[in-house]
């Protein structure tokens, strides 16, 4: 072989080395991309704003998620109610439309009246009754009644005890008679407000505190975070505590969604959510706290009720109790007993 014909040939197979070698780069990054494309991308409601304990708590859900099942499921959390109000939510999920979301459960009772019993005025004697109850069987229980309703309850999630605020003070019965207050989409709390001798406005979360400050309504009812997070304290200077119901949240899937997952990735989904929720009253303690100091701050007048005036409120609201719980009082007396 004269040397010509050995340049020919060497410079040959490099080359083919060459071409085979980007062919296997290609393809092996190739195969890559595909392994780590989503098989399934889902979409998280949430109305909280994105520095919120329940925001918080969604995104450690994603997060987790997406970690146990390789990068196979992602979930991209929409805080600030950006894929609609809680009651439209609600309403896709059971089309499939929305995947997951945090909901109240004033809110989900409006659609599974029986949650109602969960969420009755001065139920619960403190916050570790009402974990003891939501944690136990009677929890298990309610987060099964979602499924015949197109929905599927994964985890309860902290919001603390509400109260009310006000742009004059509520410091009795009487002070609270005649006011006009806002109140969830949700018949019950309407009625537990009525039962006050105030006038309630449904009024969605995000158009609260326009509602306040054009004097549409003289004051609402939430949790500290709350009162916070949507910058009422700037227009309701008053915060009365009477701690008048405790909401609990459910973290929550679209059941059109469910059935298409595979029994091990509902699993998965299911110990995720249930992780999340953990992580999340964690941040639910510290950001009770937080609010209220920010609140304080600022100047807003906190107003103890006396346990007299609690006692009157309570006793006020007692036609609520006959009117929500009258079909389920076993179920109530084993809450009121657990
Ligand atoms: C709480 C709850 C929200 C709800 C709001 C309301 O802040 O976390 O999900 O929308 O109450 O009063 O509407």
């Amino acid at each position: 072989m004269n040397s010509r014909r050995r340049y020919i040939i060497i410079t040959a197979c490099v080359l083919l080395l060459l071409i085979a070698l980007a062919f296997g780069i290609n393809t092996i990054r190739e195969k890559k991309a595909e392994e780590s494309a989503p098989e399934y991308v889902f979409l998280y409601a949430e109305n909280q704003i994105a520095d919120y304990p329940t925001t918080h708590g969604a995104n450690r859900f994603a997060e987790l998620v997406y970690e146990r099942t390789d990068g196979r499921i992602k979930i991209l959390v929409k805080p600030d109610a950006e894929l609609g109000s809680e009651m439209q939510v609600i309403q896709q999920m059971q089309y499939g439309g929305i995947a997951f979301a945090r909901i109240s459960l004033s809110q989900l009772a409006e659609y599974i009246p029986e949650m109602n019993v969960l969420q009755m005025p001065y139920l619960y004697s403190g916050p570790e009754h009402m974990w003891r109850v939501l944690d136990g069987e009677i929890g298990d229980e309610f987060l099964l009644k979602t499924r015949d309703h197109d929905l599927v309850g994964l985890s309860w999630y902290d919001a603390g005890a509400r109260n009310f605020y006000s742009t004059s003070p509520i410091t009795c019965l009487e002070d609270i008679k005649g006011m006009n207050i806002r109140v969830q989409e949700s018949d019950m709390m309407a009625d537990m407000v009525s039962a006050l001798g105030a006038n309630p406005s449904k009024i969605v979360y995000s158009e609260v505190y326009s509602a306040i400050e054009q004097g549409l309504v003289d004051g609402a009812e939430n949790n500290w975070p709350s009162y916070e997070a949507m910058r009422h304290y700037i227009v309701a200077r008053y915060y009365t505590i009477d701690e008048h119901t405790r909401v609990p949240e459910l973290q929550i899937c679209s059941k059109a969604v469910w059935d298409k997952l595979s029994e091990s990735d509902q699993k998965i989904i299911e110990e995720c959510a249930r992780e999340s929720a953990q992580y999340e009253r964690m941040l639910w303690e510290e950001r009770e706290k937080s609010s209220r100091e920010v609140a304080e701050k600022s100047g807003i007048t906190v107003i103890e009720l006396s346990p007299e005036e609690k006692l009157r409120f309570r006793d006020a609201m007692q036609s609520v109790y006959t009117k929500y719980c009258r079909d389920q009082m076993d179920i109530l007396q084993a809450i009121m007993e657990y």
